[in-house]
């Protein structure tokens, strides 16, 4: 039996995408609106959350948002669980799966991940690896659709053709614009320290015109439709965070680099953020600013994924 994981971007095709933007706002309006929407209560499902490493926002939008699915949530982290003891990953995956109807990971290496999903009998989701961060991208694909969006009302006519600045590592969430890019038909305008480049290969994308690479971060904002970063040092990596802290110095977004975008350009930042290195106070608390509400779509945009991938299109 076919069973649909969303361990990258490219997992889903755009015309699911499509459905999943506009099902994660007629979700979100329940929400605002305190209407139920239960679809997982009869029978009731189970989402485990796995976190191999911390989380804020991934563990409360997805607690909170099986719990108002109507579900219930199994919380393990590496050190209550076996996974710190050496447990193989195909076991875990084997039992875990065989008593919970959807599973999230957060961990290191893809590898583990791609591991459990070939040995899980449920959907599997990808809550942050070292190479890609789907839910987040997901997230803010809906949030720019929302804030800008078409004349149309389709949310992929609102993505189609903008350009987005990605100031900062090349890591696991530019992998997934990248992704993104390339199968949504928009442009990220990618701007490195040397030594910290994207890899197409490794981002797992075919066609090199979905980016533009600039070595002056002000430069690759110029007429973006979305300036966005992250921080210097992804989870995972901070042995090497005095090394990131000094190559990372002009890769800070200030107000010059959004004065480069269009003059309607948002900022977005996955979050945690580090004010005064990967941004400005300035500009993650200024006017252009989103990451308010893109931090709460992800519980939204989730609630949508879920449902798609145990219910299909309702
Ligand atoms: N953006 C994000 O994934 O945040 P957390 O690390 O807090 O889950
Ligand atoms: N790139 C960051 C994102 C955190 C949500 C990390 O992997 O730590």
């Amino acid at each position: 039996m076919h069973i649909q994981h969303y361990l990258q971007f490219k997992d889903l095709n755009a015309d699911e995408y499509g459905y999943l933007f506009q099902r994660a706002a007629f979700i979100k309006q329940k929400f605002k609106a305190f209407e139920k929407h239960q679809p997982f209560a009869d029978p009731d499902r189970t989402l485990a959350l796995i976190f191999e490493k911390a989380s804020t926002r991934t563990r409360v939008s997805f607690e909170a948002g099986m719990y108002q699915l109507g579900g219930s949530v199994v919380h393990l982290t590496t050190g209550d669980s076996q996974l710190g003891r050496s447990e193989p990953i195909e076991d875990s995956a084997k039992v875990i799966s065989r008593m919970v109807d959807l599973v999230m990971i957060r961990t290191y290496e893809q590898a583990k991940l791609e591991s459990f999903a070939a040995h899980s009998r449920v959907p599997v989701i990808n809550g942050l690896t070292n190479e890609f961060h789907p839910c987040q991208i997901l997230t803010d694909l809906f949030t720019l659709a929302e804030h800008r969006p078409a004349a149309s009302g389709l949310p992929l006519d609102a993505i189609r053709g903008k350009v987005v600045a990605w100031v900062g590592d090349g890591n696991n969430m530019a992998n997934t614009w990248l992704q993104a890019a390339e199968l949504l038909g928009f442009t990220v305008h990618v701007s490195t320290p040397s030594g910290y480049e994207v890899d197409p290969v490794l981002a797992g994308i075919a066609n090199r015109n979905c980016y533009k690479v600039f070595k002056n971060p002000r430069e690759a904002c110029a007429g973006a439709d979305l300036v966005t970063t992250d921080v210097w040092t992804s989870m995972g990596f901070e042995a090497e965070n005095e090394v990131r802290r000094t190559a990372f110095a002009q890769w800070c977004v200030d107000e010059s680099m959004m004065a480069a975008a269009k003059p309607d350009a948002l900022f977005m930042h996955c979050l945690p953020a580090h004010r005064g290195e990967e941004v400005m106070a300035e500009v993650i608390d200024g006017p252009q600013s989103v990451v308010w509400d893109e931090a709460e779509n992800r519980m939204h945009a989730q609630k949508a994924l879920m449902e798609y991938l145990l219910l299909g299109r309702l």
